[in-house]
């Protein structure tokens, strides 16, 4: 199954990604990495490890409708089969939206439904949970449709809320996790055993 990535920043998700995929982990391969942002290090570490980058962006295209046409049309032009989003800070436009129907996923650094939504990234989450008292977050990887952080959930993974956490300790340590989990999860979607089929809305 050929992968299309989708980073707006840092890109370490990506990158676990690409280290998974070079060692042989994870069985697929990465067919092209889209950006919107054009200084984005995930284009960077892309760029470094020879994958086809793509500036795509209110910048490159104006009307919300070319840019949306030339997202599916990148990602078809190499036979993309999954949309990863990893760090993608933009909402995605109805033509992706159909075409990539129920082949569009996301990683969220917390466990979805809560602390999720529109302004809720980054550091942002992090600070909610602490300001919440729950002991618990986590991570969330979901499908993706027209609103942020709604789709149905395909896995979800716990992370303590430890004692003397401050938001940058716990954003670090749910990173971390998201890492592995990123890794984990596109591996049992790429060998059937999770079916993106199957997976519901949380409640
Ligand atoms: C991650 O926390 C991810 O859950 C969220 O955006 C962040 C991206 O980090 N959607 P990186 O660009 O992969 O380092």
């Amino acid at each position: 199954m050929k992968l299309g990535i989708l980073a707006s920043h840092t890109g370490t998700n990506f990158q676990a990604i690409l280290d998974a995929c070079q060692s042989g982990l994870l069985q697929s391969q990465l067919a092209v990495v889209i950006s919107n942002n054009s200084k984005s290090p995930a284009l960077q570490r892309a760029r470094s490890a020879q994958l086809p980058t793509h500036h795509l962006s209110s910048v490159t295209h104006p009307d919300p409708a070319d840019l949306d046409r030339a997202m599916v049309s990148t990602l078809q032009e190499y036979h993309v089969g999954l949309v990863v989003m990893a760090g993608y800070m933009k909402r995605l436009g109805p033509e992706m939206l159909s075409y990539y129907a129920g082949r569009i996923i996301n990683i969220h650094p917390a466990l979805l439904p809560k602390f999720g939504g529109k302004g809720m990234y980054g550091s942002r989450v992090h600070e909610a949970v602490m300001k919440s008292g729950d002991r618990e977050t986590g991570v969330t990887i979901h499908l993706v449709d027209s609103n942020y952080d709604t789709g149905p959930i395909i896995a979800q993974t716990r992370v303590q809320v430890l004692a003397n956490d401050s938001a940058e300790s716990l954003a670090a340590r749910v990173l971390k996790r998201e890492h592995n989990f990123y890794v984990e999860t596109l591996t049992k979607i790429v060998s059937g055993e999770i079916s993106l089929t199957n997976c519901k809305v949380a409640e």
